[in-house]
Parts: C-alpha cells; sequence; structure tokens
C-alpha cells in the first residue's frame, strides 16, 4: 500500500478532494492512504500563528521554520535512518515540472510527503533541511500548494498496481508512447447532425486500430508539435535500426515499448532504459565510440553492444565484459502452440525454487520479478517442474527445467508461453542466449526464432573501490 502524508494549513481541503471517484475508491480499497497533517497543530504560538514578516522586507508573510519541522518530524520517526527517509515534495512554482515521467518515478516509492505552503513561500532555512524535491505543476502561480499537491497524488496513484481497473488502464491513453489519444465516441450514432465515424462501426479491429492512431498523430501534430517531433524521430530511429533487425531488436523494442530515451541517433546510436540503467550503443566506427563516452549517463549500470570495440572502449572506463550471448528474436506475429497447459504466474513462495536455479541473478531482482507478475512456472502433477520469465527490460529469460524432466518439451513450452505472452501485451519477444549454451541455441532454432549473426555483449560498470 502506498502511503501520502500531506503537511498542510487546509487538510480538510486535501481529504474532501481526494476522497472522491476512483482515488477515494482507491482509499477505501487500501491500495493507498492518504493523510493529512495540519501544520497549525504544530505551533508553540498561543495563538495558533506559524506566519511572520520576511527579513530584509517584502509584500506578504512567510510560513515559519518551526511549525513545519515539528509537523514533518512527527511523520518521520526519529529513529528512521537517513537513507530510508520518505521522499518530501515542497510544490512550488520555483520547482522541476511535474510530468507523466516523473509521477511514474514516484509512484515507486511506498511513502512520499507532499509539503503545501501558503502566503508567500516557507522559510528556506526549513526547506534546505527537508525537502528532497522541488516540484511544480506548471508555469502559473497558485495560491497555494494544495491544489498541486493534489493533483500529483492524483496522477501517481492511478499508477500504482490495483488502484485503476483493467479497463481503465493506463496503456492507451495521452503521452503514451509521445502521442495525444484518439478522439472517442459514445452512443447516439448521431449528434447534433454528427455521426460517429464509420470506421468504429465496422467491427474490424485491426482498421479501428490504425485510425486510433492516424487520429492521433493527427492530433498530437495540431496541438503538440514538440511531442509529435519526438514521436517522429522514434519511429525514424527504429526503421533505421530494422535494416539489421536480429542485430537491433533488443533497441527497437526499448523504443517501440516508450521505455528508451534517444541519446544520440547520427552516426552513433545511443539508446537509454533508465529503469534498468541501460545503455545499448552502435556506432559506425571506433571513432564515432569514443565520442558518444560523454554521453553515456553517470550511473549506467549496463552497457549492451554489438561490436567489440566497445570493449576495450569501456574496459578502460572501469567496465566489464560480464557475457557474451547471441540474440535470438522472435519476428512472426503468431502465437506459438504450447504442449504443456499447466504454466502459472509463481508467487513469492516459489522465491528459494528461483533462487537455487537462478544464482547469477540478485534475490531482490528476483522477488521484484516475481511481484511484477513476470515470472511463470511449469506443474507437472502440481509440483513445480520449471519456470521462466521476462526481464525489466523485456528479454525473455530465466528459462530453467529441473533435471528429472528434461527430454520432455517442458522447456519448449515454458518458452512458446514467454513468447506469446509478449505478444500478446504488444511486445517484440526476443532473449539473449549465452554464447556456448548450444542447447538453449537449438532451443531458439527450433522455435523460429532467428539468433543474430554476431554477438552480443553486456558489459558491466565496476563501482569504484
Ligand atoms: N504553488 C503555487 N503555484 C504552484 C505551482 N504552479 N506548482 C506547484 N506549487 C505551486
Amino acid at each position: 500500500m502506498m502511503r501520502f502524508h500531506v503537511l498542510t494549513l487546509f487538510p480538510e481541503m486535501v481529504m474532501q478532494g481526494l476522497h472522491t471517484s476512483i482515488i477515494g475508491r482507491a482509499v477505501e480499497n487500501n491500495c493507498i492512504k492518504i493523510e493529512a497533517v495540519n501544520i497549525r497543530d504544530f505551533s508553540t504560538d498561543k495563538h495558533g500563528k506559524v506566519d511572520d514578516y520576511p527579513y530584509g522586507g517584502g509584500a506578504g508573510m512567510l510560513m515559519q521554520a518551526q511549525p513545519v519541522y515539528d509537523a514533518w518530524h512527527a511523520i518521520v520517526h526519529e529513529n528512521a535512518e537517513k537513507s530510508k527517509m520518505p521522499r518530501t515534495i515542497y510544490v512550488t512554482p520555483q520547482g522541476t515540472t511535474f510530468t507523466q515521467e516523473y509521477a511514474f518515478a514516484l509512484a515507486k516509492e511506498e511513502e512520499l510527503i507532499f509539503l503545501c505552503g501558503h502566503y508567500e513561500g516557507i522559510d528556506a532555512r526549513v526547506l534546505d533541511e527537508i525537502v528532497t524535491d522541488y516540484v511544480s505543476i506548471g508555469d502559473y502561480v497558485l495560491t497555494g500548494g494544495e491544489l498541486p499537491a493534489m493533483v500529483m497524488i492524483d496522477a501517481i496513484s492511478r499508477l500504482v498496481p490495483g488502484v485503476l481497473h483493467n479497463d481503465e488502464s493506463a496503456e492507451t491513453e495521452s503521452f503514451h508512447m509521445d502521442l495525444l489519444e484518439y478522439p472517442q465516441y459514445s452512443r447516439p450514432e448521431v449528434w447534433h447532425g454528427k455521426e460517429v465515424p464509420k470506421v468504429l462501426l465496422s467491427g474490424d479491429h485491426g482498421k479501428i486500430a490504425q485510425w486510433r492512431l492516424e487520429q492521433s498523430k493527427l492530433l498530437t501534430m495540431e496541438r503538440r508539435p514538440d511531442l509529435y517531433e519526438q514521436y517522429r524521430r522514434r519511429e525514424k530511429l527504429i526503421k533505421r535500426l530494422s535494416a539489421n533487425k536480429r542485430q537491433n531488436f533488443h533497441m527497437m523494442e526499448c523504443l517501440a515499448s516508450g521505455r528508451g530515451t534517444i541519446l544520440a541517433d547520427g552516426e552513433g546510436i545511443l539508446i537509454y532504459d533508465k529503469n534498468v540503467r541501460t545503455c545499448m550503443v552502435n556506432a559506425e566506427s571506433k571513432t564515432v565510440a569514443e565520442n558518444l563516452l560523454p554521453l553515456i549517463p553517470p550511473e549506467t549500470k549496463w552497457v549492451l553492444s554489438s561490436q567489440e570495440f566497445w570493449n576495450d572502449i569501456l574496459t578502460e572506463q572501469g567496465f566489464k565484459v560480464a557475457c557474451e550471448c547471441l540474440q535470438a528474436c522472435y519476428t512472426q506475429r503468431t502465437p506459438l502452440p504450447i504442449r504443456q497447459k499447466e504454466i502459472r504466474p509463481l508467487t513469492a513462495e516459489a522465491l528459494p525454487y528461483l533462487r537455487e536455479h537462478c544464482k547469477d541473478l540478485d534475490a531482490d531482482y528476483l522477488l521484484g520479478r516475481v511481484e511484477a507478475n513476470a515470472v511463470y512456472g511449469i506443474f507437472v502433477g502440481n509440483q513445480l517442474a520449471g519456470f521462466v520469465g521476462w526481464h525489466a527490460t523485456g528479454a525473455i529469460g530465466m528459462l530453467y527445467v529441473d533435471k528429472s524432466h528434461r527430454g520432455q518439451g517442458l522447456g519448449s513450452s515454458l518458452e512458446a508461453f514467454a513468447i506469446n505472452r509478449q505478444l500478446a501485451t504488444g511486445h517484440m519477444p526476443y532473449c539473449h542466449i549465452p554464447a556456448d549454451n548450444e542447447a538453449a541455441l537449438k532451443l531458439q532454432e527450433k522455435l523460429g526464432l532467428y539468433l543474430s549473426q554476431e554477438p552480443l555483449w553486456y558489459l558491466e560498470n565496476q563501482p569504484q573501490k
């Protein structure tokens, strides 16, 4: 359950505003918890005063440091470790602009504190001590921080698992993949003489999807040319990468799924997936590669390349070659037949089994994948006999079958299952197989996946000692 605390002088405004409709339902269902803390309750003044004149003069009053600090301190327990402190967001027009991306990042936290200012602001000394994020909802000035805090809490909450029902999913809406959402119509078929576009009545889902994409593009071009430019840049790069699909499939999927940020798309290509701190690179020459180095974000954990010269260049930068693999890509759109049907999502209960057979993966990472519903087990007579999953990068992996069950097609069923699942959710199925794993490479060919001609190297950033 995600917890929000709002430090405010107007708690009833926040509580009333956030206890209706979908967010209200999420509170009732215990998906999120919202608590408003009245800063005035922490005033040490006998009249409950919380503001005073600014030193140096100027218009209006400032909120004083003491009541704000004490209200914050009441939430953050005195003995909480510094590293586990919840992020404290001060909503202010002097902040970084809030975006859908910012909402995604904050939705990953378990607990957030919002600080709402009033009057002319808050004494800077307390802000220095408690605030981790200064955030604005746009270039205009409101009378207080309550409405911006409510806007942000709404946008963050709807990304918390369970808050939206499936039919309200965030998949097709505005800002998904840099396009605005297409226009929608409901009954009656004719209103004020205006007809619903014929294609929507056709029942042809392919045509409807095509029409909606076209409308999304037109709308974005007209209303948000800046977003449209981003969209076009991405589409152009995907097309360019498709000239060597087997080698570039992972980059195409990263861009097509909306996870990748393009950091370079000239002679050198650099795509960054910040969810997994992974850079995917490609350069026309070693010199071009060297020139790309400054663009690699410093927090990068992995670099993925399919050109050997990167190995020398990056080793000098403190990276280590962790794995040489081949990329296997499933380029058809039709799902594969599956022989064994007993394939089910695994829960945390299966973690010891997963850890035993996935020794190279971190325990926390495995738990994260299980919680994301991205690991499936195959059962023989109700007994777990193997598993498959997909990584946070989108690559299928973690394939394992118990020794006693090998040679019965379980591995094939598991991988086919993962491929079908990726297809069904609009992804491009691929996996990375260690170049010396003959059995796994054979399985790819048997299932109809294409192998890359050149290897792909995973380079891991070694933390400085
Ligand atoms: N407080 C006043 N105006 C604001 C804005 N635009 N964003 C965030 N907080 C604010």
